[in-house]
């Protein structure tokens, strides 16, 4: 997780109008923490950044307490001086959904791109929240949740809350053309998915495995979530001490 925190803070520090593509999830939550303690103890200034979310849940407004714009306000935004005028999320209660996602594609366009895309990755091996399935050419676009999605995250959603059904999400085209991606998974139960986008088929039924044909990607996983790989000891022979970006 110091990784990755590590790689965010050195692009900032290299270009500090960095455009950074941001994930959510429970994995982030370290990564954040550790994000902003190395901003302060540098004194690096994240005004200049501008930040796009990679989803959000349809129909949950900005100031829902379980929705994306809500998480990254109390573990990033609010800890930080980002600029809150220049951080993006898709609006889940945009009066047209289809439109909103179409209108975030342009947003995204019109930064220049994104230099460096955090992602997250489900069991099923979805980014952002393109399920197994997705187009691997999808641009931003609304999508369905699978059971296994809603089962998965609806820890995030105490009491009686309705589930989203539906969510905004940048499409796996949209993640492709980001100019770097780091994708951090931790735990048992990323393992399977975790071997099946590294060492599997390139196929929609994996949709994270399509960063395969990506020209600059970071894998950073622990012991539990490396344990499905075949060719473990062949990595570990390559990087002795793990990832070192030092
Ligand atoms: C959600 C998000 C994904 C994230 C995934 C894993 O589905 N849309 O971007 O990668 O959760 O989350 P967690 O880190 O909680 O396992």
């Amino acid at each position: 997780m110091n990784a990755a925190a590590n790689i965010l803070h050195k692009q900032v520090q290299a270009k500090p109008d960095s455009v950074l593509g941001l994930a959510t999830g429970g994995t982030m939550l370290r990564l954040y923490a550790e994000f902003i303690a190395l901003c302060r103890q540098k004194s690096t200034t994240l005004s200049k950044i501008t930040t796009f979310n990679l989803d959000e849940y349809v129909g949950l407004a900005s100031v829902h307490p379980h929705s994306y714009h809500s998480y990254m306000q109390e573990h990033l935004f609010s800890k930080t001086d980002i600029d809150i005028n220049t951080t993006y999320l898709p609006r889940g209660d945009a009066p047209d959904p289809h439109q909103e996602a179409a209108s975030y594609e342009t947003l995204i366009k019109n930064a220049g791109g994104i230099d460096i895309q955090l992602l997250g990755i489900g069991k099923n091996g979805h980014i952002g929240f393109n399920e197994p399935s997705s187009s691997l050419a999808s641009r931003t676009r609304v999508k369905t949740l699978s059971v296994g999605t809603i089962e998965a995250n609806r820890q995030y959603f105490p009491g009686d809350c309705e589930f989203p059904k539906m969510a905004i999400t940048m499409g796996v085209g949209t993640i492709m053309n980001s100019r770097e991606c780091i994708l951090v998974a931790t735990g048992a139960d990323k393992a399977e998915a975790i071997a099946k986008m590294v060492e599997g088929p390139v196929t929609a039924s994996c949709p994270a495995s399509i960063l395969q044909f990506h020209q600059n990607v970071t894998v950073l996983i622990d012991e539990q979530a490396s344990s499905a790989l075949q060719m473990r000891a062949y990595y570990q022979q390559v990087h002795p001490r793990g990832y070192n970006n030092d």
